[in-house]
């Protein structure tokens, strides 16, 4: 009884939006797992950040821990795209579990920056958010040797041992805005700061936030797609809404409140890099049944980003 009680004129998509490369292969390690070697596949902590995916995994047969001391002796364990520590990876060894590693290479390359800076006498400074399983990752990395940094304020106040002998990482799924003003001190404090070639806020999340800060521009409201523990989609409401634009991350339709719509001309729909393409599907399929006439995608990029799947490590 909605249809056309709403202002509703058009939908315009980001793209690109939905699944990154990471996230398609961190769950075709989970489905091909799960072939192999029937359920259950266990699986330390989510494989991506979104409860849809989770929940069709678990009824495929997945179980999710949250540590590795749930896992039985001998059983087949995936480890999520959001990547370990060193510790959890030796502790996996020594048990002789079956491993397959579905950590993000664009997660491992920030390991690997973390241990050759570490290695080279550095302190690391981290700059990403406190409890988010890749931060915890990346510090585990070479434990004691990685600072995190969440913000300007830490920025000013982080002590170091050496001011010359300073570089810094960055969480792959960061804002783009955040992390300058972040580093900007971090440069004025430490003239000598060294850091990764290329960022290390990865290209699904750049893109994505290139994406929705187009249809932002143009839109009344945002909807996201994405889990409420997905980083990259929370940065994505986020930018939107520092663009000026009111927005709200969704899991599914089902979540979308109508009283938000009242007024509302165009709405702006994007999917977090964990968020799958058929819920912005449905989103727009009611949108459309709620008035809506004209759907328009607005592309500022397009990605052709694969990786290759990791194997499986078996034990000596
Ligand atoms: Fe990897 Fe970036 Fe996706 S780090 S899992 S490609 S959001």
């Amino acid at each position: 009884e909605w249809a056309g009680a709403t202002s509703l004129e058009q939908v315009v998509l980001a793209a690109p939006r939905s699944f990154c490369a990471g996230v398609e292969r961190a769950i075709t390690v989970v489905e091909q797992a799960l072939d192999r070697h029937g359920p259950p596949v266990y699986v330390r902590k989510q494989i991506v950040h979104n409860t849809h995916v989770i929940d069709d995994l678990s009824r495929r047969g997945a179980v999710f821990v949250d540590e590795l001391t749930e896992v039985p002796d001998g059983a087949v364990t995936v480890f999520s795209a959001h990547g370990v520590s060193a510790e959890v990876r030796r502790t996996a060894a020594d048990r002789g579990l079956p491993v397959i590693d579905a950590t993000c290479p664009l997660v491992t390359k920030v390991h690997n920056e973390a241990r050759r800076y570490a290695g080279q006498g550095r302190t690391v400074l981290l700059i990403g958010h406190a409890g988010h399983e890749e931060t915890e990752g990346t510090l585990g990395e070479v434990p004691g040797r990685v600072t995190l940094v969440q913000s300007p304020g830490e920025a000013e106040r982080v002590e170091v041992a050496d001011p010359d002998r300073v570089s810094y990482l960055v969480q792959t799924t960061l804002a783009v805005d955040e992390v300058s003003g972040v580093l900007d001190v971090l440069r004025r404090r430490f003239p000598a700061l060294t850091g990764p070639s290329s960022d290390d806020i990865c290209y699904a999340t750049t893109n994505r936030q290139v994406a929705l800060r187009a249809i932002a521009a143009e839109a009344d409201l945002v909807l996201v797609l994405g889990s409420s523990n997905s980083s990259n989609s929370l940065r994505l409401v986020e930018v939107a809404r520092r663009a000026g634009t009111p927005a709200h991350l969704v899991d599914d339709v089902g979540a979308v409140d109508l009283r938000w719509l009242a007024g509302i001309r165009t709405v702006g729909v994007t999917a977090g890099a964990s968020a799958p393409p058929h819920l912005v599907d449905q989103t727009v399929a009611a949108l459309v049944g709620l008035g809506a006439r004209a759907v328009r995608e607005r592309t500022t990029s397009t990605e052709e980003v694969h990786f290759t799947l990791p194997k499986e490590k078996r034990p000596r």
